[in-house]
């Protein structure tokens, strides 16, 4: 009921019309700021200050109230706006508040590429942005497929021996390919590698003979070979191809990432341009070794992921370090915005699509047996690529960026990074949010730049990033900053008003001095009531020169006074309307401490003592003490920590008069007086004792000589301090139970469990061997990818019937 009441209070603060004038806004009005709290006024230092949204920072050298108390520094920034005019005024020009600074450093419109200058596809280039934490901006940029945007094209292809059909097709289209990407971009260049596997057992036979010429009519095998530069003279193409000669090798998985590797890192080398749409197609008709694989052959260093080529364009670390990792070629392939597409044979599709999922930007499409479809596919996967972009950015956890867009107009902007549907000249705006999360640790993290970038482009919108984190005020050589400052009494660093002191040093004003004061052990003597607390002015100031000095409350008509910050003129209950005394005997003392009367306790053993000697007299309620066995309680303290209660000195009572039963009942003293009626109370029979449990009551309970459970409450009368017992008249009773139907339940329930088991187990047996079964079959199946060229499989490759591998190796 009383959670319901506060609900509904709560409600009605949410609605009332005050509340309404500031939707969204943290409130600054002080009336309100019962209700919301004000983050900002606990904030002691500026920088503090600054990271805290909407609040501002008054400089002021003397920001004083008229009566000389200090103010707040750190407050709403409505606060020190023109229109909060019957607050103490901190005059504008030192109020710290910054905004939010935005400037656009490069904008070059966006355009084609031209003799003169390169495309241009993202706009803006280059901004810089000052910020503070957890206010975001907004900041729009565009993206443009650019017409005529260069094109890199470079042809990675598996020259192993099953391939030599797809060598001959691809020098005879390799016109048509060229032709076609220039249809597309009249700004084209086209290369050439190709790879077959690491030159060492057991990948490839290392039989004297079989090094020379593996099979017949190959030539030696070898890692990755770059044959032909990235140019625009794509006649050369055809020839470079028909030259190449096919080898052989004896696994079936080929060392491509090898030569994707070296494709990519190898920027010199293969040509590739700075701003161009890099594609780097791959072609084969096998699987892959990758990191891990090197080990069989005896290769334990790890690839590192530099460009090994020597002058003839042939990779010279393949049988020095292992293959590269999937997220090694990722990472590559990102740094260097590539597009990876994989022109695969159907049967090793689906490996090279769960690839795709893992590299950044690529793809993958099938090639026929011989290849024939590799200008369709080429031209499908560059439309595929080119019509969709996706934004990233390499933020650091710090700063969060999130993309708004309504790509090419087709619905309502939305939270998303990624269009599709683009075409040649179609403009997209996005918008990414970039806000400070927090403010790092490291001053040093306070600067950084980071990229928002479509991926597979090198273009970006460079920003660079300065946080605030700290005033200017306090950094040196700035009008607010002053070393060894008069205003800190020559020792102190006086910054945005405030002093910093030296460790010798403290006060506001650095102003007590540790050794002449004398305090070399006890400084804070002089903030503690007694020694029997250790909390320094009550938790309500700061110690300062062995001093209490109270905190200001946020709300301005509330003080906080008294030697130990004791006393105030807000929480005591009120008289009349008034606080406690009223206006009438002023507001500086100690309104609240008036009387001790409240605080003596009326009844029991503590009769008279204040507090009952536990706890001291604060504001007109007892403040009970602290002490090793735990703390007092109780309104007047009465309540020792570890004190059992009265509850079993007072059941026997309880017992023989309500229930006449228990040890006293029927039984007389020496001179024959019943033991019950010597009882020092009366009971008082309730329906429920719980009802009565209030303030100070206790709830006991006790069982029976029945076996029944009784309940009753006990207290002191508010006002004459006599003892209150209230007798619940009802008992509660156990159940009986029934033993017989015990002992049928848990047979019944072992059987059942049991028969649970045994069905579980039927069950999970019969999973067990279905998937045992799918797994040989799907070894079965692999048996069957993998048994072109392993030799142990010889016999099964020659009941294959696959015409496509017929006769090859
Ligand atoms: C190039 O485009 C033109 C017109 O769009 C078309 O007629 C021609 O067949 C295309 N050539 C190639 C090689 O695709
Ligand atoms: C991207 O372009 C810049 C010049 O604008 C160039 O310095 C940089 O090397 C390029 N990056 C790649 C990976 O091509
Ligand atoms: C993001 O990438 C840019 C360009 O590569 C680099 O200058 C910047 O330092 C990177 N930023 C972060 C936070 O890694
Ligand atoms: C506080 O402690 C000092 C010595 O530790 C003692 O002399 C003094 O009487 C104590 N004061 C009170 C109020 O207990
Ligand atoms: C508390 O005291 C201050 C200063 O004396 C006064 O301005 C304020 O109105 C008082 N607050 C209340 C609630 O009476
Ligand atoms: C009230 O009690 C406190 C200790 O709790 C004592 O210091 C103070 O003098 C007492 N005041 C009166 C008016 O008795
Ligand atoms: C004593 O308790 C009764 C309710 O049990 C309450 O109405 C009354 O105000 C209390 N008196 C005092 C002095 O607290």
């Amino acid at each position: 009921m009383r959670g319901l009441l506060l609900a509904i209070s709560t409600l009605t603060v949410l609605i009332s019309p005050g509340y309404g004038q500031f939707p969204g806004s943290p409130v600054s009005d002080y009336r309100s700021g019962l209700f919301v709290q004000n983050p900002c006024v606990s904030k002691q230092t500026c920088s503090e200050c600054l990271q805290t949204p909407t609040c501002a920072w008054c400089m002021k050298e003397d920001y004083t109230s008229l009566d000389g108390a200090p103010l707040p520094r750190c407050n709403q920034e409505t606060h020190f706006s023109a229109q909060s005019s019957s607050r103490v005024q901190c005059p504008i020009d030192e109020v710290v508040n910054p905004n939010n600074v935005f400037r656009v450093i490069q904008n070059i419109d966006l355009q084609r590429a031209s003799q003169y200058h390169e495309a241009v596809q993202v706009q803006p280039q280059h901004v810089s942005l000052k910020m503070r934490v957890n206010e975001a901006h907004n900041l729009d940029f565009f993206y443009e497929q650019a017409q005529d945007y260069p094109v890199d094209l470079y042809y990675l292809m598996d020259l192993s021996k099953s391939m030599e059909d797809d060598k001959e097709k691809l020098s005879k289209l390799g016109d048509l390919l060229a032709a076609t990407m220039q249809n597309i971009t009249s700004n084209f260049k086209l290369g050439f590698g190709s790879f077959v596997d690491k030159v060492v057992m057991p990948y490839v036979s290392t039989v004297p003979k079989k090094l020379e010429e593996p099979c017949d009519g190959c030539a030696a095998p070898y890692g990755y070979k770059h044959h032909m530069r990235l140019s625009t003279d794509t006649s050369t193409f055809s020839g470079e191809v028909k030259r190449a000669q096919v080898s052989g090798n004896l696994d079936a998985p080929e060392g491509g990432f090898d030569a994707i590797m070296q494709a990519i890192v190898c920027k010199n080398e293969i040509g590739w341009r700075d701003k161009a749409r890099k594609l780097l197609v791959f072609s084969t008709d096998a699987g892959f070794h990758y990191a891990g694989d090197g080990k069989l052959g005896g290769i334990v260093k790890p690839n590192d992921g530099f460009c090994h080529l020597d002058s003839k364009g042939t990779y010279t670390h393949s049988t020095l370090q292992d293959y590269p990792s999937v997220s090694q070629i990722n990472h590559k392939v990102k740094e260097n915005s590539v597009n990876v597409i994989f022109a695969v044979t159907e049967e090793q599709f689906d490996v090279y699509n769960m690839l795709q999922a893992n590299i950044e930007g690529s793809s993958a499409g099938t090639l026929s047996a011989d290849s024939s479809n590799i200008v369709e596919l080429v031209k499908a996967q560059y439309q595929a690529i080119t019509s969709s972009i996706e934004m990233k950015d390499n933020a650091t956890g710090s700063v969060r960026v999130t993309y708004y867009s309504s790509c090419v107009g087709d619905g309502p902007v939305r939270q998303t990074n990624k269009c599709s549907g683009l075409r040649v000249g179609s403009r997209v705006q996005f918008t990414a949010k970039i806000e400070v999360v927090k403010c790092p640790k490291d001053p040093r993290e306070w600067r950084q730049k980071f990229q928002i970038y479509p991926v597979g482009i090198n273009e970006s919108v460079l920003v660079d990033l300065e946080m605030m984190c700290q005033c200017e005020c306090e950094q040196p050589g700035n009008p607010g900053y002053m070393e060894n400052a008069p205003q800190c009494s020559g020792h102190g660093t006086y910054m945005c008003g405030i002093c910093q002191c030296p460790t010798d040093f403290f006060g506001r004003r650095c102003e007590c001095d540790r050794e002449n004061l004398g305090f070399h052990g006890d400084l804070e003597a002089g903030c503690r009531p007694d020694n029997t607390t250790t909390t320094l002015c009550n938790n309500r100031g700061d110690c300062i020169c062995g001093k209490c000095e109270c905190y200001p409350r946020e709300n301005p008509d509330e003080i906080v006074s008294g030697d130990y910050c004791e006393c105030d003129n807000f929480s005591c209950d009120r008289y009349d309307g008034l606080l406690c005394s009223g206006p009438e005997h002023g507001y500086s003392a100690c309104e609240c401490r008036a009387t001790n009367e409240t605080c003596i306790t009326p009844y029991g053993e503590h009769i008279n003592k204040l507090c009952s000697g536990h706890g001291s007299c604060s504001c007109g309620e007892c403040k009970c003490f602290e002490t090793e066995e735990g703390q007092f309680s109780g309104r007047f303290c009465e309540e020792c920590p570890t004190c059992p209660g009265k509850c079993e000195e007072l059941t026997p009572c309880v017992q023989c008069l309500q229930f006449q039963s228990g040890t006293l009942a029927d039984k007389e003293d020496e001179f024959g007086v019943d033991l019950c009626d010597k009882c020092p109370f009366d009971v008082i029979e309730v329906e429920k004792a719980e009802d009565y449990v209030r303030d100070d009551e206790r709830l006991c309970t006790f069982i029976d000589d029945d076996d029944c459970r009784a309940t009753f409450v006990y207290g002191y009368h508010n006002s004459t301090g006599q003892l209150m017992v209230w007798v619940q008249t009802t008992k509660e009773c156990p159940v009986v139970v029934d033993v017989m139907g015990i002992i049928l339940g848990v047979i019944g329930a072992i059987v059942a469990v049991g028969l649970l088991l045994i069905l579980m187990w039927k069950v999970f047996t019969t999973i067990h061997d279905r998937r045992e079964f799918a797994r040989f079959e799907k070894e079965r199946a692999m048996a069957k990818w993998d048994a072109g060229e392993n030799p142990i499989f010889k016999s099964a490759t020659s009941t294959y019937k696959n015409p496509t591998y017929n006769g090859k190796m």
